[in-house]
């Protein structure tokens, strides 16, 4: 993959990072409702201290590491098994710290602060030097969060204000969205897990790039591109977002990995809901005979009436937060179990649609059928 353009160290600090097979996990239980100062304090210190430390915001679970601190990101995109071209998100708890890690803070950032933040959305703007590359993965700019979590806001406070944090999972699994499915990826490769219980949203920030005119969604995600555009006029989406087929590279470099992927082979159907019923049980008699393992994931309305081995609900199409909330932890069950064929129902994209769909077409590889 070769180094990325401006950031020569990355490749090489990598490399001398030693393997850290042996660390002892740490897990934390912090209530968001009676934060524990003291035991904010402890994970503050690992940060602090060059260590990782995992954590619930109100999108999905970080792994979290001292943005300012090369040495930190490297061991995140270790612990992680993430090529280091990918960049890393600085979670903030207040504006001034925005102020220290960007070359300038557009009226548009002020204007999107206002109304999004702390919450689930991430801003892409020019670097300041103090960030390092290692963080940006190379690049010239940095994607900068607020989270609304308590126990996030408190979290970074106590880690010196500026926590570069991924996703909590390995490469290439989906987010984890509770504090066990972080272990399951992450036991023995960090210092410690803050376990604060579920996550709200379930799906990770919409990113959304300020350093073009205008500005472009790069992840959709709760803050839809209408919201974005009730604040700043035109914004535009990333080509790649929903199609597979645009031949464009994507401008968030995590775009352009196989994210979110089930093990089995996941397949999406699309069209009249009778149509679909009957050409995923159709396809799962043919793999029955193959002897293979199979799963749906469809909806309260429908589940009964499939027949594939697994068949798991994601909740009801009149609640889209629900289906957001639930799907990460339904991809991952359907690991555990085993399950080698997967259909899955599609959905509407309005709303936190958009962001469903669009993490479902990278779980299946973009592989939809289309039914009449
Ligand atoms: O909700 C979230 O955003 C979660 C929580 C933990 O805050 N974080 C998250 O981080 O999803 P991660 O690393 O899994 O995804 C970050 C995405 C990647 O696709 C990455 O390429 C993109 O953001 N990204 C980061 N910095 C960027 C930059 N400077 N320019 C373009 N894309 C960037
Ligand atoms: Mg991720």
């Amino acid at each position: 993959m070769g180094d990325p353009p401006g950031c020569p160290a990355v490749a090489e600090r990598q490399r001398g990072i030693r393997e850290d097979a042996d660390v002892k996990t740490k897990l934390l239980r912090i209530d968001e409702h009676h934060i524990d100062p003291a035991l904010v304090r402890e994970a503050g210190a690992v940060i602090k201290a060059g260590g990782l430390v995992a954590f619930p915001t109100e999108t999905v679970y970080g792994l979290g590491g001292d943005a300012l601190n090369a040495e930190s990101s490297a061991k995140i995109y270790r612990a992680k098994g993430r090529p280091s071209d990918n960049p890393l998100i600085v979670h903030i708890a207040d504006m001034e710290a925005l102020a220290a890690i960007v070359r300038d803070i557009p009226e548009s950032a002020v204007k999107l602060a206002e109304r999004f933040w702390p919450g689930p959305l991430t801003m892409i703007l020019w670097k300041a030097d103090i960030v390092p590359c290692e963080t940006t993965g190379g690049l010239d700019t940095v994607a900068v969060r607020m989270p609304a979590d308590p126990v996030a806001r408190e979290l970074i406070r106590a880690s010196g204000g500026y926590v570069a944090a991924p996703s909590a999972n390995r490469s290439g699994r989906p987010s984890p969205t509770l504090a066990k499915y972080v272990m399951e990826d992450m036991d023995g490769r960090i210092e410690m897990v803050v376990d604060g219980g579920a996550v709200e949203i379930g799906l990770e920030s919409t990113i959304v790039d300020l350093t073009v005119t205008p500005p472009v969604i790069l992840r959709p995600g709760y803050v839809t591109r209408q919201m974005l555009e009730e604040v700043l006029g035109e914004v535009l989406e990333d080509n790649t977002m929903m199609r597979a087929d645009s031949g464009q590279a994507p401008k968030a470099p995590g775009m352009k990995y196989r994210h979110y992927a089930p093990k089995g082979e996941l397949t999406i159907v699309d069209g009249a809901a009778q149509s679909v019923v009957e050409y995923i049980n159709g396809h799962i008699e043919r793999h029955r005979l193959e002897h293979k393992k199979t799963g749906v994931i469809g909806t309260d309305a429908s589940v009964r009436q499939y027949g594939a081995d697994v068949c798991k609900s994601v909740g009801s199409r009149d609640d889209d937060d629900m289906i957001a909330r639930e799907l990460y932890r339904i991809l991952r069950e359907f690991d555990d179990e085993d399950v080698e064929v997967i259909y899955a129902e599609s959905f509407d994209t309005d709303g936190i649609g958009q962001a469903i769909m669009n993490r479902l077409l990278k779980a299946a590889g973009h592989r939809v059928v289309h039914v009449s």
